[in-house]
């Protein structure tokens, strides 16, 4: 009780983490509740993550993230290189030892369809996997955000099970399959050291 005492007293350990055109950092639920308030009034966005329609105050918003630590839960704020904008956030929370569960939400649409999340999760995967001891990686999406569950699938997560009829949409009132994707150390090892012999492709992405 009395270390758990003294690891609430000390900071939080500062993670940043660089990618092509994005710089990720390890903020508080706070931070992250107070600065993507403005989130809470967009649907499309609430309805990817299978939230309600508010309306929320900021303590009501703040409270839907889980608290963070910055060494087992972890909410990544995204900011394109060089500016201070956020654009979203990226979770990693270890929910068991060397199992950390993905979550993401960009919350600015103007980046919607750039390649936001593959940029990103590639990162965060090297991050859990040769920096935070992790073995596994695994996310879980309802049946109705296509987007996620091709991003899942494109950086080469498996289709582990579905869980029918697990989540109820809020707006709609529509019960819908929440589909859970996994993947192991050794796959993206392998999935990146096959990456790394290849030239890089010309770039056909938007860059925003
Ligand atoms: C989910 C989210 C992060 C996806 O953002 P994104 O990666 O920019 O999404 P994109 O529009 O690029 O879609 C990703 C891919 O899925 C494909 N896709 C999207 N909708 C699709 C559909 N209905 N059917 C088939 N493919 C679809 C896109 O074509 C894209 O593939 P491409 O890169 O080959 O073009 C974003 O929509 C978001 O933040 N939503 C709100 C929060 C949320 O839903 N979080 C996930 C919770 S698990």
């Amino acid at each position: 009780m009395f270390k758990s005492l003294l690891r609430r007293l000390k900071p939080l350990p500062r993670v940043v983490i660089e990618t092509e055109r994005f710089t990720l950092r390890g903020v508080s639920r706070e931070w992250l509740g107070r600065h993507s308030f403005r989130w809470a009034e967009n649907e499309a966005f609430l309805d990817g993550l299978g939230w309600p329609p508010g309306p929320y105050t900021r303590r009501k918003w703040t409270r839907r993230f889980t608290r963070s630590d910055n060494r087992k839960v972890f909410h990544f704020a995204i900011f394109p290189r060089g500016s201070d904008h956020l654009i979203g956030s990226h979770g990693v929370f270890f929910t068991e030892p060397g199992s950390a569960l993905l979550y993401v939400a960009i919350g600015d649409l103007e980046w919607w369809g750039k390649g936001v999340v593959q940029e990103v999760r590639a990162a965060l995967l090297d991050f859990v996997f040769d920096k935070a001891g992790g073995h596994r990686a695994y996310g879980q999406v309802h049946g109705r955000n296509a987007a996620s569950m091709y991003n899942y699938q494109r950086l080469g997560f498996r289709h582990e099970g579905t869980m029918r009829q697990q989540r109820l949409l809020p707006r709609s009132n529509e019960r819908v399959d929440l589909v859970m994707f996994g993947l192991l150390k050794e796959e993206w090892l392998a999935r990146r050291s096959v990456r790394e012999m290849r030239p890089d492709p010309p770039s056909t992405r938007n860059t925003g």
